[in-house]
């Protein structure tokens, strides 16, 4: 399917999946960012094997719509995504209720296939589609001074079974660091595998942070905010001995309650090794924006 804001492509413009995942793995092999279909694991960079749609929209975590990894799917199909539009707020040039489309006319979907890794040590690797968050900031313009974005979750009480039983304090809300947001790997995926993003994987827009817990990855965005102070975030709000605000993947520092040195692949089949987890996820290419904080700390 045609993505809304190219309004020129058809049906036909559409690359057949394995015509896709090839030509990934061609960009893979010439990329300088070392971004695409590739994890830099130090000496040798590893490539990935994309998990299943099926696997990558029927195994989630979206607390609006309950709290089993099912449950999103069976519950998502109630969200309104159309029409939708992000306030643009805070400390920017042009802040405004921007229509979805109008946000991002202009601006170049590009295809990642990132290690996520989520907190409770399950895995998966998505071929995500979608915009560089700076290329967003940019057009937007960022007021000197800001150091921080926030970004908030829609709510719809009559459509999210989960918000009426108030399993967080919704809406859910997360932040990054200015330089953490204008980082090259730092998307707002708007698809899957050349598809809208399903509504239980956050449609139609939402953000995918590959060197971070994977609830750094904040669905169905309907605002995201300029700040100069640290913003709050859902799951620090929730349980703050547990859920620091950086939450890098560390493969060193144990959550309190399981460790963090290794994970199990969703759809690895049920006698599949668990994989040992690697340093900010396998992209090290991060690791200059932490320097002088101490890494086995708590944030
Ligand atoms: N965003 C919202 N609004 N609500 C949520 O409950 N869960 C987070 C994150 N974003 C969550 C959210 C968590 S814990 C994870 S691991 C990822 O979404 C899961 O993304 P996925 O379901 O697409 O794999």
């Amino acid at each position: 399917m045609a993505h809304r804001w190219n309004n020129d492509l058809t049906r036909a413009d559409v690359t057949p999946k394995a015509a896709f995942l090839n030509r990934r793995q061609i960009l893979a092999g010439t990329a300088g960012l070392g971004a695409i279909g590739l994890v830099g694991t130090g000496a040798q960079a590893q490539t990935l094997e994309p998990n299943t749609l099926e696997e990558i929209t029927t195994y989630n975590n979206y607390y609006e719509f309950g709290t089993g990894k099912t449950d999103p799917a069976q519950n998502a199909g109630a969200l309104v995504t159309s029409p939708w539009s992000v306030k643009v707020d805070g400390m920017v040039d042009n802040p405004g209720d921007y229509a979805l489309d109008d946000l991002l006319a202009g601006l170049t979907v590009e295809d990642r296939i990132y290690r996520f890794r989520c907190v409770e040590a399950w895995s998966m690797v998505i071929p995500w589609n979608g915009i560089e968050l700076a290329d967003i900031l940019n057009k937007v313009g960022v007021q000197a001074g800001a150091k921080y974005v926030a970004f908030e979750t829609v709510v719809q009480p009559e459509n999210m079974i989960g918000v009426r039983r108030r399993v967080l304090d919704f809406p859910y809300v997360e932040g990054l660091r200015l330089d953490e947001a204008m980082h090259p790997l730092t998307i707002m995926a708007t698809g899957v595998y050349d598809e809208p993003l399903a509504n239980q994987c956050g449609a139609p827009i939402r953000l995918v942070v590959p060197w971070k817990y994977g609830f750094k990855s904040i669905k169905s965005i309907v605002r995201i905010t300029l700040t100069d102070q640290e913003p709050p975030t859902s799951w620090n709000k929730a349980n703050p001995r547990e859920y620091g605000f950086y939450s890098n993947v560390n493969p060193t520092v144990d959550h309190p309650r399981w460790s963090q040195a290794t994970e199990r692949k969703v759809g690895g089949g049920l006698f599949a090794a668990r994989q040992p987890t690697p340093m900010f996820n396998g992209y090290p290419e991060v690791a200059s924006l932490y320097e002088g904080m101490d890494l086995t700390a708590f944030y």
